[in-house]
């Protein structure tokens, strides 16, 4: 077979990462394995109600003949589509009044282009030879972020505050920010910008509004960014079970996508952020990739126009996955109890995830997850999370992510395995 060299660039991107092992993982188990449970990945439930609009809206664009044709037949401009970028600022506008114009917007195919467009931007090597990082105000962080740096090393991110909201023996804990951390990050004067996910893949943490607001009064301080990534939350596709107001700031990039509300085939998202960096993602695109898909843009523009997208969170999204999210809930209570282990849940504050932490655990979550997918459960192992900590930390190999959106039979039977195998797998139990 033949070998060939890889640019250091090239050699990092293909190298083994966490998120092609979880998309691959994933694929393979969607595609040939039904016995698999799963309870990995981040693939979006099927919602009825949504599809329904979905079906009905690809009816319309099948029978227009001439918008079916243009949505096919044309390339975009790489900033996305000018009628779609104008209702989109027109939406902002007016349902939030937000001061964004068709300039401040940015679509991409997929959020996860736009996060890599974004941090390659801010982060990396700078003339004169000086090297920005971005800073993750709250490890756990979403794996994809982990590996998307053209440059080493490109994350640092902060050991976060643990509480329980119910006491100790509540069996449910949330992350904080420590601010003190973010701040002494700060100070080394090399942070690019500051991102974080809301709410936060893996653990369904939302920060809170203040959490927020500090976050954006110390970007602006330091004349950066701040970054949030919405792929769950707000305005759409709203999967949020705590109150969170939309946040916008002149600083501030927020990347939105399709793929949560149920529409990851479409590969569409949308950058709203100030114009010299919205208009730097469009050159990017047009670079890697020429332009972006037409038919998520498509899809949704008659609800883009009339408000309709804002209602879907609400009405459709969040209480289906909030159902679901009860549900498996009630599930760990009974297994993970009924088993003996020392266990909490993440406040389930958003997304379609619980983040289990096992705190006795001999074996390392990746161990643990090698003998679940022996069992054919498949989770994420929790320590691809904590990717850019400075300090090795138990916490990191004790977590397991679990996605609750799938079939209720099969989360409750994932439930149940993982209990048996965890005992195992725990001391004192
Ligand atoms: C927090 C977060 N951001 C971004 C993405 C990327 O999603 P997409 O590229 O489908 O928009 C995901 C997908 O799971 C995610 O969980």
């Amino acid at each position: 077979m033949n070998t060939f060299e890889f640019s250091l660039a090239g050699a990092k991107l293909a190298g083994r990462s966490g998120i092609l092992e979880l998309m691959d993982d994933m694929g393979h188990a969607l595609a040939g394995d039904p016995e698999m449970r799963m309870l990995g990945g981040g693939n979006p439930a099927s919602v009825p109600a949504f599809e329904t609009l979905v079906r009905e809206r690809m009816s319309e664009l099948l029978a227009d003949g001439d918008v079916l044709e243009r949505m096919l037949l044309n390339y975009d401009p790489p900033q996305g589509n000018p009628r779609f970028l104008r209702a989109f600022a027109a939406l902002l506008q007016r349902e939030f009044g937000w001061d964004v114009s068709p300039k401040n917007i940015a679509i991409t195919n997929g959020s996860q282009s736009a996060l890599f467009d974004l941090f390659n931007l801010l982060g990396g090597r700078f003339p004169g030879g000086r090297a920005k990082k971005i800073l993750l105000p709250l490890a756990p962080e979403y794996i994809g972020y982990a590996d998307q740096g053209l440059e080493p090393d490109l994350f640092v991110t902060c050991r976060p505050g643990i509480e329980w909201p119910q006491g100790r023996d509540g069996h449910v804990f949330k992350y904080t920010i420590d601010f003190s951390a973010v701040e002494a990050a700060l100070a080394g004067g090399n942070i690019g910008a500051i991102a974080a996910s809301r709410p936060t893949n893996p653990s369904g943490n939302v920060l809170t509004d203040p959490e927020v607001a500090h976050l954006s009064a110390l970007a602006a301080a330091h004349g950066i960014p701040l970054i949030l990534d919405h792929a769950y939350g707000t305005p759409f596709p709203g999967i949020l079970f705590v109150p969170a107001k939309p946040f916008w700031a002149p600083h501030a990039i927020l990347v939105l996508s399709l793929s949560k509300l149920g529409l990851p085939g479409t590969r569409t998202a949308i950058v709203i952020a100030p114009e010299a960096i919205a208009s730097a993602v469009s050159s990017l695109t047009a670079v890697i990739g020429l332009a972006n898909g037409t038919i998520g843009q498509q899809l949704i523009l008659p609800w883009v126009e009339s408000g309709q997208i804002l209602q879907f969170g609400p009405q459709l999204i969040r209480p289906f996955y909030a159902a679901r999210s009860l549900a498996a809930a009630g599930w760990a209570r009974e297994y993970f109890n009924a088993a003996g282990l020392d266990w909490a849940l993440h406040a389930n504050e958003g997304t379609f995830f619980h983040w289990l932490w096992l705190k006795n655990l001999r074996l390392s979550s990746r161990q643990l997850y090698e003998r679940l997918k022996a069992r054919k459960v498949l989770t994420v192992p929790g320590d691809y999370f904590f990717f850019g900590l400075a300090d090795d930390w138990p916490h990191r190999h004790q977590c397991l992510r679990l996605n609750f959106s799938r079939a209720p039979e099969t989360v409750r039977a994932g439930y149940q395995i993982i209990a048996e195998e965890a005992a195992q797998a725990s001391h004192g139990s």
